[in-house]
């Protein structure tokens, strides 16, 4: 028969000299546990071996104890589960008080917080965020992901743990996978730089973290592209940045206009391979520009290349820390587009003098990234199947985002402006003629359509109303129809 699964010992303490019997200490502790809710209904209770072995005492009174609470209703016995706090408590225990109204009423006094905490108003995700399904944007093809051969190496580095991988791992990654990374970037990105320079992260947001840590002091102005990433701005604004946004044109980041603003900023951040939220690529000139300003004013750049992996019309861009001739660019780089977004997994490219002072936030903050996926990694990219998977990908999202632009092409072609289609799982559409983006988003998820308003992502004024569309999970069949919804809400407008 198959062993019931073992449940948590709860904090029970005996004392032989105490004058009510054991049986009883153990039947009073359980109780006022559920009567207060520290265990709760269908939770596992442990076997009456586990637990005499844990306080020492012989089966009897843990037998008894379990007895009366089984006679009494607090506890039963499911088939394959053992025993369980009951699903149907005594009255006086159901109705006794939720914990969270006595938690409100304990909530007296002084209950200071830091001042970092108000920064940011309280997160409320827009509907947009929830969906499943068309235009949801940061998802990816989940269904072509390459499972058989993923679960094959999960299983092959799990039969082969060793010491080494129950220990923490090295501080800034493990030494082969930012080996397999460095020749990675160096080759497809044309970045420069030695394995010795990268960092994992659990993605770029970590990334971003503990850049601003390194980089900003109280009140360092940052460069930000407007509209722009706002995790990134949030990121920047919690370690006491003071946002510089400047605007983005059909070359990408305005390098003159932001000199204008502020021409000595501590930092930059730019996304120039596809800019976040409109998709532009930034010119060559734009990129010398950005870097001869950063030297000539003691900047830094960071550079979030964040999907370049898929382009439609040429090769992938060169990264821009590639032109840097003088280490001025913090490179960071994320597997949440090119794999999936749960794996946690990035990267950082540090210029060789700020190493030191990165590994330091790093380790006051998690001491190491988790070591299990990035051996999966570096098997995956190793043996070949991570450039296999790139190429598979960038065919089917080429497919779908070449039905979206038909698609819109034909049936909104007059009402919106399609952008930043050239690379990415995702494109925008700026609204011709104006319109609230956010009321028609709302009206939309009722109807399961995903679209995320344009004008969130501005921190000024708010040039563009549109939506940005995510067509990584939305297959070409799908298309048409979706399509014909966003004209249906467009024009009710
Ligand atoms: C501009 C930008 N950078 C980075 C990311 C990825 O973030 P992470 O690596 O933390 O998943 C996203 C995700 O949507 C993004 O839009």
């Amino acid at each position: 028969m198959k062993k019931a699964p073992s449940g948590i010992l709860p904090i029970i303490a005996v004392d032989r000299r105490a004058p009510n019997a054991l049986y009883k200490q153990i039947y009073d502790a359980y109780r006022a546990a559920i009567v207060d809710r520290r265990l709760r209904s269908g939770q596992r209770i442990p076997s009456t071996r586990a637990l005499a072995t844990e306080l020492g005492v012989s089966r009897f009174p843990v037998l008894n104890a379990y007895a009366q609470l089984l006679a009494e209703g607090y506890f039963e016995t499911r088939v394959g589960a053992g025993t369980v706090v009951s699903s149907s408590l005594p009255e006086q225990v159901a109705s006794s008080q939720p914990p969270a109204a006595r938690l409100a009423a304990a909530r007296s006094g002084p209950r200071p917080v830091s001042g970092r905490c108000s920064i940011l108003p309280a997160f409320e995700p827009g509907p947009w965020l929830r969906g499943w399904g068309a235009f949801s944007v940061g998802q990816i093809a989940f269904d072509q992901f390459p499972l058989q051969v993923w679960s094959t190496l999960v299983a092959r580095l799990c039969r082969n743990m060793g010491a080494r991988s129950f220990n923490y791992g090295e501080h800034m990654g493990s030494k082969a996978f930012r080996e397999t990374i460095a020749t990675y970037l160096r080759t497809a990105r044309s970045l420069r730089c030695e394995a010795e320079q990268i960092m994992i992260v659990s993605g770029s947001q970590q990334a971003l973290e503990i850049s601003a840590r390194v980089l900003l002091d109280r009140g360092s102005r940052v460069w930000v592209e407007d509209p722009g990433y706002r995790l990134a701005r949030n990121v920047f604004a919690l370690n006491g940045g003071n946002l510089v946004p400047v605007p983005v044109d059909n070359e990408g980041l305005n390098v003159a206009a932001g000199i204008k603003r502020c021409g000595k900023a501590r930092a930059a951040f730019v996304t120039p391979s596809h800019q976040f939220p409109l998709g532009v690529t930034m010119s060559a000139s734009r990129r010398l520009q950005l870097l001869d300003w950063a030297q000539n004013s003691g900047s830094w750049i960071i550079e979030d290349d964040y999907d370049s992996e898929y382009r439609y019309e040429s090769l992938p861009i060169a990264s821009l820390q590639g032109l840097d001739a003088n280490s001025r660019v913090i490179y960071i780089g994320t597997f949440s587009k090119v794999l999936f977004p749960s794996l946690r997994l990035g990267y950082i490219v540090i210029p060789s003098d700020l190493v030191d002072r990165f590994l330091i936030m790093r380790r006051a903050m998690d001491i190491c990234p988790s070591s299990f996926f990035q051996d999966v990694l570096t098997d995956f990219i190793g043996e070949g199947h991570f450039a296999r998977h790139i190429r598979r990908m960038r065919v089917l999202y080429r497919e779908r985002r070449n039905a979206l632009v038909d698609s819109i092409g034909k049936e909104v072609g007059s009402m919106v402006e399609v952008l930043g289609d050239e690379a990415g799982m995702y494109l925008a559409v700026s609204l011709r003629s104006g319109g609230r983006d956010v009321q028609i988003a709302k009206r939309a998820a009722r109807d399961n359509l995903w679209l995320w308003p344009l004008s969130l992502s501005y921190l000024s004024e708010v040039s563009r109303q549109g939506f940005i569309l995510g067509f990584g999970s939305t297959a070409v069949a799908e298309v048409p129809g979706a399509v014909r919804k966003l004209r249906d809400l467009i024009s009710s407008k």
